[in-house]
């Protein structure tokens, strides 16, 4: 997944759109480009490198750069060919009078160069992308929508698409299918993005381009059409979060801010879906007599949201008794689900971009089965895919390790479940009144771990030299083992496994040594006793134990080597709880290794390709 930024107006283009690009840049810092149309000469100028943007923004130091006020820019998270100063962005047609910037993956590039070589086409990348600009090229005769319109008609694939032509220095021609666009509409400037906080400094007027439509945009029009040239009247949205949401507002990075507004967001959410003592959840897209109706549920999504989805299984099984099952989205796409329309479908994502989630919704649709979506993103395609839609609120998630949307995601199961076993009557009023007084505690509970960050800081640097981590949890807290294994390994690049506890003698206890860091998640539940046996299985064997635990427990100190205390808390809701020093462990240790933290290596915030 990339960032893509255009620029059309009366500014100088080149700061417009790296200041926008910075705010691209965690989806995707392999390499990066910026194209402009020099007004002197009316030639295309563009300037690219392999690394992060700050490397861009050091050559254009060195170049004194006309002042143009269209351009188009792009921060790459390589797919086709590898990340270095030819494949990055922006790509010339043959003619160099056609420049653009693409988000995505066209499938059937190999074919299209096939052809174009054999009429004469030369490229210069390995690049899907280049293949576009060639495309346009070939269908060009002086109009450049009408080439662009012709071009997505042969494409196949997802994609965001920039263009510009030397022969146009007013237009910026902009398309999409499946991969993310919007246009911020400004006061004679206009902008295209990949996401809303790249043009959020000019304006908070945006449309969300749809699939299969093209815009035109000049300094002061926006005119949007679908792919077969009908004019097609655009929304425009009001943002409702500012710039200042995302900056880092002093803390060193987005993750660290990220996980400490979880309070707020927590906080934010209760007060949006608890009423006295209902739980109103707008957007679910489904009625009562639909809901009692469900006879069961699958749960699907990927990476974090998965371990956010495997908790929420457990809490709708307990709260209502509809069997729940849980996927990948990468695996249920391809297994031919037995669905039909008494199976509800429940997404998670915080993008609301995961390609295969997204294909996991239409396999599920096209088998009659009903979509409630869990997504953080407005606008974003999944939630245009759903029957119904549940909104995180969680505001936007830069770091790409994620944390406020992961308890955010809890919570909203957490709701759905009351909600659900609510309507089907399958838990009692005064239950009902007891877990919701419990879960409008957990902003405190979080402020409360929050406070002893420090001495999680030390434990982390005590362990960051573990060359290897496990994880270990019981029941409800089995996903937040895999979710604390992930957050490490994701931004510490430390080997680390989560398991469930009871499965430790069933081959990982064979990893166990005085070289190996073993977290056991055992807040007070009744597994406790259980998990204490694998931490003395553990020792037994010279491992070093690192527990989260209740406060209040001193027994476990004769057990772990380092104890991260979290506040007391209703068993089923420990995992929203447990969730945050876990992050902060992590983040600890990736800092004192001085890894990257908020663009880890490797990795994009949103996986928009399969
Ligand atoms: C989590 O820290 C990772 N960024 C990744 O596993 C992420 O959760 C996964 O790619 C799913 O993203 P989504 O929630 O935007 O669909």
């Amino acid at each position: 997944m990339c960032g893509i930024i255009g620029y059309v107006g009366k500014k100088q283009a080149i700061p417009v759109l790296i200041a926008g690009l910075e705010k691209l840049e965690y989806r995707g810092y392999d390499s990066s480009g910026v194209g402009i149309i020099n007004p002197q000469t009316g030639r295309i100028v563009v300037h690219k490198t392999q690394g992060k943007i700050r490397k861009l923004k050091e050559i254009l130091s060195h170049h004194t750069l006309p002042n143009a006020t269209l351009g188009i820019s792009h921060t790459r998270w390589a797919t086709h060919g590898i990340p270095n100063h030819v494949n990055a962005h922006p790509h010339f047609d043959g003619s160099k009078k056609i420049l653009l910037v693409h988000n995505g993956i066209i499938e059937n590039y190999q074919e299209l160069k096939h052809e174009l070589r054999r009429r004469g086409h030369r490229f210069l990348s390995d690049t899907d992308t280049e293949v576009i600009a060639h495309v346009i090229q070939d269908h060009y005769d002086g109009d450049l929508f009408k080439a662009v319109q012709k071009a997505v008609g042969v494409l196949q694939g997802s994609f965001a698409l920039g263009v510009i032509c030397t022969d146009h220095p007013d237009t910026l021609v902009a398309a999409r299918i499946g991969s993310p666009l919007i246009i911020g509409v400004g006061n004679k400037e206009n902008f295209i993005a990949s996401d809303v906080p790249a043009i959020l400094d000019a304006t908070d007027r945006v449309i969300y381009l749809k699939d299969n439509e093209i815009a035109v945009l000049t300094a002061d029009q926006v005119r949007v059409f679908d792919f077969k040239g009908r004019k097609v009247k655009p929304i425009i949205h009001k943002i409702t979060f500012n710039v200042d949401a995302v900056q880092k507002h002093g803390f060193s990075h987005f993750m660290l801010k990220e996980i400490h507004e979880q309070p707020w967001v927590m906080e934010h959410m209760l007060k949006t879906c608890l009423k006295k003592d209902q739980v109103v959840l707008s957007g679910l897209g489904l009625k009562v007599r639909e809901l009692k109706n469900i006879r069961n549920i699958t749960v699907v999504a990927c990476g974090t949201a998965y371990h956010a989805g495997m908790v929420g299984r457990y809490l709708i099984e307990k709260l209502t008794r509809i069997p729940v099952s849980i996927d990948v989205s990468s695996e249920f796409r391809y297994r031919d689900p037995i669905l039909d329309k008494r199976n509800l479908i429940v997404t998670i994502s915080q993008s609301g971009e995961t390609a295969d989630t997204l294909a996991a919704v239409r396999e599920a649709r096209s088998k009659g089965a009903k979509v409630v979506s869990i997504c953080n993103v407005l606008g974003s395609s999944l939630t245009r895919e759903s029957d119904g839609v549940l909104y995180t609120h969680a505001g936007p998630e830069i770091g790409v390790a994620s944390t406020k949307a992961y308890t955010a995601q809890i919570a909203m199961m957490t709701l759905l479940a009351l909600y659900l076993g609510t309507v089907r009557k399958s838990i009692a009023l005064k239950e009902r009144k007891a877990l919701i007084r419990e879960l409008r505690k957990i902003p405190d509970l979080f402020q409360q771990v929050l406070k002893d960050k420090q001495k999680i800081a030390k434990i982390a640097k005590q362990n960051s030299h573990f060359g290897c981590f496990l994880f270990l949890g019981r029941n409800i807290n089995f996903p937040t083992a895999l979710e604390g294994a992930l957050k490490l390994k994701e931004i510490s690049y430390i080997p680390a496994e989560g398991y469930a506890a009871g499965e430790m003698k069933h081959g990982p206890i064979a990893l166990i040594d005085e070289y190996r860091a073993v977290v056991c998640v055992a807040p007070q539940s009744d597994v406790y006793e259980k998990m204490i046996s694998n931490m003395q299985e553990i020792r037994a064997r010279k491992g070093k134990i690192i527990a989260v635990a209740t406060r209040g427990d001193r027994a476990i100190r004769h057990h772990a080597h380092s104890v991260m205390y979290i506040p007391v808390v209703h068993p089923l809701f420990s995992p929203l709880v447990a969730a945050l020093p876990l992050q902060l462990f992590a983040y600890h240790v990736a800092v004192q290794l001085g890894c990257d933290v908020d663009q880890p290596r490797n990795l994009a915030k949103s996986v928009t390709v399969e």
